[in-house]
């Protein structure tokens, strides 16, 4: 076969191979959804943040993005981060975890995790100046202290009723240092429902994301947390996580810590995706470097006999 006639069929090869290339490209890209879209959709900002000027769009987008990246990265089972999920199902690992740092709430002889505790002292700070006066019924709780507890109210009540209003040894949030009992320095309604009905129970439940905390066992959500109505028990999440559940109304952490994970998949199936993408899109320039080489090698072997001039002027 002429030389002509082979490199002819090659750069045909070639050019297919590039059509290929190209028409694998254009519909994932047209079709490529942004990761970031999917978490704007699934985690809207909370109605309380401040309205953007026209001007601040770009920053208010990024910002944004930043803070909900932010917040499903940090969701983990590591019980030292603020959105760790734990519950019945979601014992703490290991079992007898202690938290590194632990710190008087000041006022009482409850401790917490450092962060928790400044954030309890402010939301009691500013409760005492909307004239309500809150006390710390109890705070972090080691795995032993729990065994004790719950022990205690099995002999009280037998196990089943225990496993709605206390969570068994190495299941306790209050082990992480991350939440507290809260009550009324009176004793009224003290771990009891009728807690949420007095002023103070209901600033409680109305500030508590400010600071943020969230009401970690609402009212009628059993089927959900596993426990009983405890208006007392406030679980520190971070301001971003609390504010987000209260705008959009997300009654448990457990729904809220789903959309985290959903968030994050979704984050990942979209990075993938670019990855992907990226390569094929580096697949069609090789393809379209290599037309180019055969072009010139087709034309060089094709006017090899031709003078210069009359060569120059056929590859233009
Ligand atoms: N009362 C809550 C569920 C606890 O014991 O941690
Ligand atoms: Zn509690």
């Amino acid at each position: 076969m002429p030389t002509s006639l082979r490199l002819h069929r090659r750069s045909a090869a070639v050019a297919t191979s590039v059509a290929l290339a190209v028409s694998f490209l254009l519909p994932t890209s047209a079709a490529l959804a942004s990761p970031i879209g999917d978490l704007e959709d699934t985690q809207a900002s909370p109605s309380s943040d401040p309205t953007p000027s026209p001007g601040d769009a770009g920053h208010e987008r990024k910002s944004k993005v930043a803070s909900q990246e932010k917040d499903f990265a940090a969701y983990s089972l590591d019980p030292a981060s603020p959105l760790v999920l734990v519950n019945e199902h979601h014992p703490l690992r290991p079992r007898d975890y202690t938290p590194k740092k632990l710190v008087a709430v000041n006022g009482s002889g409850a401790r917490m995790v450092p962060q928790a505790a400044t954030a309890l002292e402010k939301l009691i700070a500013a409760a005492r100046r909307d004239g309500h006066g809150l006390i710390v019924e109890s705070a972090y709780r080691s795995y032993d202290h729990q065994v004790g507890l719950f022990r205690r109210y099995t002999n009280m009540y037998g196990e089943d009723y225990a496993s709605k209003i206390s969570a068994r040894p190495g299941t306790s949030e209050h082990q992480l240092g991350l939440s507290a009992d809260i009550g009324v320095a009176s004793g009224q309604c003290s771990l009891r429902a009728c807690l949420a009905e007095l002023p103070a129970g209901k600033w409680t439940a109305a500030h508590a994301a400010e600071f943020g905390f969230i009401i970690r066992y609402p009212k009628d959500q059993q089927e959900t947390t596993g426990y009983n109505f405890e208006p007392w028990h406030l679980r520190y999440v971070g301001t971003t996580a609390a504010r987000k559940m209260r705008a959009q109304d997300v009654a448990t952490f457990e729904e809220y810590s789903d959309q985290l994970v959903q968030a994050r998949e979704a984050h990942r199936e979209g990075t993938a995706r670019k990855q992907a993408e990226a390569k094929r899109q580096a697949a069609v320039q090789d393809a379209l470097r290599e037309a180019a080489a055969e072009r010139e090698a087709r034309l060089a072997e094709e006017t090899r006999w031709m003078p210069e001039w009359a060569r120059s002027a056929a590859a233009r």
